[in-house]
């Protein structure tokens, strides 16, 4: 699988309302860390994650984690 882009070397770190929420694991979205849809065509398809309190999260920017959709340090690595 071709890898993905990688937007920035470092989590989004946000504080993020109780919703259902999708993942850019492309690295091609215009609103990162978000899916944009701009995957359509390519190997990489979103991850879904639903945030129930209100709550602040570290979000994989790289696009390199082992545990997606949040960082897991791998882009002190890259
Ligand atoms: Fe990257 Fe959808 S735009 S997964
Ligand atoms: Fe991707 Fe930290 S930003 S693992």
């Amino acid at each position: 699988m071709a890898e993905p882009a990688c937007p920035q070397k470092a989590p989004y770190v946000l504080e993020l309302a109780p919703a259902d929420y999708w993942w850019c694991a492309c690295g091609l979205s215009k609103n990162q860390p978000f899916c944009d849809g701009s995957h359509k065509g390519g190997p990489h398809t979103p991850v879904k994650f639903t945030v129930a309190k209100s709550e602040k999260l570290a979000l994989c920017g790289c696009k390199r984690t082992h545990a997606p959709p949040f960082c897991d340090g791998t882009h002190k690595s890259l």
